[in-house]
Parts: C-alpha cells; sequence; structure tokens
C-alpha cells in the first residue's frame, strides 16, 4: 500500500500545496489527480512564496518525480506560464515531470464557454474561476474531448479546428462578445512547451513503481464539499475531489492505497457561491480574512470565512475514508478570545448532523464554544509546548471526529510544521 492520498475535507485552499511540499522529502513520486489550473496551491521556503496551479507541489524537491494524471485537465498556455515562472530550466524540470497522454486538453473556447454561462446565469453564478473547466470536463464526459497524447499526432489542428468549431457554434446562441485569438497564440505556444516533456501512459509507470516500494503522494485540489457528486451541487467544481477520484484520476489501484490525509484549516473559507452554514457576516468573519489573508491564490478574489464545520467536516471524512487529520492556520486563531465550533445544525427548528439535499434550507449552527489563546505560536515546533487551549481544541476535533490530528500547521512557510508522533 504505497499510494497516499492527501485532500481536502472543506471547501479547497486549506493549505494542500504547503503540506504537500513539506511532506514532499518521505516521497519518490508526487501526482495530481484532477482538476486543473481553478487549483492555486501556495508553498513557502527561503521567504519565496510559489502559487502552482497545475504542477504538483512537490516539483521544488529535485530529486522527486512529478505526474500530472488522467483526472486533470490542462490547459497549456498555464502550463506554459507556469513552466516558465518555476526556475530552473525546461531541460531540468522536463527530468521530473511528466504528464498523461490521457489528460484532456483546455480549449481557449473553452475558456469563452465557461465565461458565456456563467454570464447566462444571473444570479446564480457558480462563481467559476473561470479557467474553462467545466466546459472541458464536460466534454470529456460527452466524449468529445481533445488529450494530451493528441497533441502528437499528424492530424491535431485539423481536430483543434473541428472542436473550436463546435463551440463557436454554441456561443452563437449566447449573447456574449469574445476575442478567440486573444488566448490562441499562447494556447498554441503552450502545446510546443508540452511536447517538451515526456508524455506518457503514466497510470502504467504508477502501478509499477508502487509495485516495486516506491512511495508515492496523490495530491488532491479543490476540497471535498467542492465535489461534483458530494459537495453543495451545482455550486461545486466538475471533478470527483474525494479518494476515489485519485485512483480514477492516476489509474491507480485501489488495493495500492494507503493513508488517506485529510487537510482541515481550523475554521472555514469559501469563494464562489454556495451555501456556507458557518459563514460569518460580522468583524470576527472580517478580522479572519485579513488575519488568515484569505485571498484566492487563483483569482484574487477575497474569500468568504466563518468557523469549524464539523458535520461538514465529519461528512468529508466519511466519504474519503480520512486515516489522518492535518490542522493547517492553527496560527490565525491565536489572539481569539473564544473560539466557537460548529457540532450541528438546526433546520426548521430540529437538530440535524447531516448535510441538507437543497441548497436553500435555513441552517442555524448550533454552536461548542471553546477557550481561546493569546500566544503566537509560529515558532513552536514541539506538539507539547502548544497553549492548552489549542491542544483542548484539537483533542474536542478527535472526539468529534474519531481520527488523529497528527500534523499541526503554524505558518504559510514549510518550516512551520508540526509533525505529532
Ligand atoms: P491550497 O489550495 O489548499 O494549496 O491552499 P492555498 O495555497 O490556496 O491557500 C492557503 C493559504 O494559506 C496560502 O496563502 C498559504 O501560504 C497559507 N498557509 C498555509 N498553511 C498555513 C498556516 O498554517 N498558517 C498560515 N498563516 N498560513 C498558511
Ligand atoms: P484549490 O485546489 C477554492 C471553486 C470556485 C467556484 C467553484 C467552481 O486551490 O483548493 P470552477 O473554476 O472549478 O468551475 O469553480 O469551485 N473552486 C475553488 N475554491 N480552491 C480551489 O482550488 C478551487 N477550485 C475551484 O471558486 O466556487
Ligand atoms: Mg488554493
Amino acid at each position: 500500500m504505497n499510494i497516499d492520498i492527501l485532500l481536502g475535507l472543506q471547501w479547497g485552499d486549506e493549505g494542500k500545496g504547503k503540506i504537500v511540499d513539506a511532506l514532499s522529502p518521505d516521497y519518490d513520486v508526487i501526482a495530481r489527480f484532477q482538476g486543473g489550473p481553478n487549483a492555486g496551491h501556495s508553498l513557502e521556503f527561503n521567504n519565496v512564496k510559489h502559487i502552482l496551479h497545475l504542477i504538483p507541489s512537490g516539483i521544488f524537491h529535485t530529486d522527486k518525480l512529478n505526474i500530472i494524471g488522467n483526472g486533470v485537465v490542462i490547459d497549456p498556455a498555464v502550463f506554459k506560464k507556469e513552466i516558465e515562472e518555476l526556475g530552473p530550466s525546461v531541460d531540468e524540470l522536463s527530468k521530473r515531470l511528466i504528464i498523461s497522454n490521457k489528460a484532456n486538453l483546455i480549449l481557449p473556447s473553452h475558456r469563452i464557454l465557461d465565461a458565456a454561462y456563467e454570464c447566462s446565469k444571473g444570479n446564480s453564478k457558480i462563481g467559476s474561476t473561470l479557467k474553462g473547466i467545466g466546459p472541458a470536463y464536460t466534454d470529456k464526459t460527452g466524449r468529445n474531448g481533445l488529450r494530451v497524447g493528441d497533441i502528437l499526432k499528424e492530424d491535431f489542428v485539423l481536430k483543434y479546428k473541428d472542436h473550436l468549431n463546435n463551440h463557436l457554434a454554441i456561443l452563437k446562441t449566447y449573447d456574449f462578445i469574445f476575442d478567440i485569438e486573444e488566448y490562441e497564440k499562447g494556447w498554441f505556444e503552450g502545446i510546443e512547451m508540452l511536447k517538451k516533456f515526456p508524455i506518457s501512459n503514466t497510470e502504467y509507470l504508477i502501478n509499477e513503481l508502487a509495485q516495486k516500494d516506491k512511495k508515492i503522494l496523490a495530491e488532491g485540489a479543490q476540497g471535498t464539499m467542492l465535489d461534483l457528486d458530494f459537495g453543495s451541487y451545482p455550486f461545486v467544481t466538475s471533478s470527483n475531489t474525494i479518494s476515489a477520484g485519485a485512483c480514477s484520476g492516476l489509474g491507480a489501484s485501489p488495493k495500492l492505497i494507503g493513508e488517506i490525509f485529510g487537510i482541515f484549516k481550523a475554521y472555514c473559507t469559501r469563494v464562489g457561491s454556495g451555501p456556507f452554514p458557518t459563514e460569518l457576516h460580522d468583524d470576527t468573519g472580517t478580522n479572519l480574512r485579513n488575519i488568515g489573508r484569505e485571498f484566492g491564490s487563483t483569482t484574487g478574489r477575497p474569500r468568504r470565512c466563518g468557523w469549524l464545520d464539523l458535520p461538514a467536516m465529519k461528512y468529508s471524512i466519511m466519504i474519503n475514508g480520512v486515516t489522518r487529520l492535518f490542522m493547517t492556520k492553527a496560527d490565525v486563531m491565536s489572539g481569539f478570545e473564544s473560539i466557537k465550533i460548529c457540532t450541528a445544525y438546526k433546520i426548521d427548528g430540529k437538530i440535524c448532523h447531516e448535510l441538507p439535499f437543497n441548497n436553500d434550507s435555513v441552517i442555524e449552527p448550533v454552536y461548542t464554544v471553546v477557550k481561546g489563546w493569546e500566544e503566537d505560536i509560529s515558532g513552536q515546533r514541539d506538539f507539547n509546548k502548544l497553549p492548552l487551549p489549542l491542544k483542548n481544541f484539537i483533542e474536542f476535533i478527535e472526539n468529534q471526529t474519531g481520527v488523529p490530528v497528527t500534523m499541526v500547521s503554524v505558518g504559510p512557510d514549510r518550516e512551520e510544521t508540526i509533525f505529532r508522533s
């Protein structure tokens, strides 16, 4: 069982990038299994912050292999920009980054369709990152997609034009002004960049390496509450963000899965529309946003902030089969006199522990209030020396969920991480 999975338990931005980078020394391979440039995974070391969208967060460890799996949707223009911003030469990076030939491509017209669909939704917008994710996955499941392996074929440009014409016909039915040429040049340059990297049937490689006792870390994007099936549909993304998505998004046999690391913030955030039962519209919410620097890594949008939501987290733990919990942003909670934890919902006057089907249900969170702590904990590296109220907060979460919290993150830097044996 050599494949571990790390994924978000909330609405994304839990700190996956930082923790994957911090865990990478223990692994041989780091593999992204779903999502695309809607993701923004930040990691920090030597006082420099990096934001990755498509490239796995193990890329800065020079001795690790990184894989972009078949479940990911790739915008070549974004890929090129990201590669160029990384620092090392393309030649060097191409020795440690492999791309699945089955990953679907995001076309320039997918981005335009994304914008046209959102525009047509009026007041019920999803709040998409507008990176073309929904239309690209729609074409994948509709069996109309173009895949990375197709770029190596002679008829690729012809095929591209066919796809473009289909999309243009759809766009004619929308009252939407666009300029496809604005995207096309960068997109074709991105195709040339993709060709400089190994493109292969990575499912063979992943299963082979795992059988040979190499350790693989599967890196999730988004979060469980944004999962296509189990999130607050339709305010979700278009892929399966859950642990099952790691098997289908990498071609990894479920027999090879070991630990499932569920990562959560000590509070909650959400970008885009959709239900958020513990959202705070007051000064506390503003404080969380300012202290936690809660602004989107991909779009820069302010994130909605609220207290920790245990019914949602327990649901995520159940769906994913989480074996260990990792808590991030514990440092952000320093200085709060008291902290609220939602332990149940009240819907139509009744206590409820399950997530409702209807997005318009009026949910009143039922809170347990715990004592906060004053101390700045960002320099702390010893779990035992953390303030007692924080240890009590963690114990409360463990008791409620039945899963141990084995890592606490106390800052954005890779060093600001406390592992608990
Ligand atoms: P991801 O999408 O799950 O990788 O998360 P993002 O990178 O979008 O957002 C997490 C943000 O919190 C980034 O700005 C990180 O640098 C930052 N971060 C991660 N862990 C911590 C932590 O423990 N404390 C603080 N203060 N910031 C953190
Ligand atoms: P990471 O990997 C937070 C949200 C969008 C929107 C909805 C659908 O950084 O955690 P999409 O572009 O997929 O059509 O948007 O999902 N969303 C994210 N929110 N973190 C992300 O990724 C997200 N990726 C998509 O804001 O509400
Ligand atoms: Mg993010």
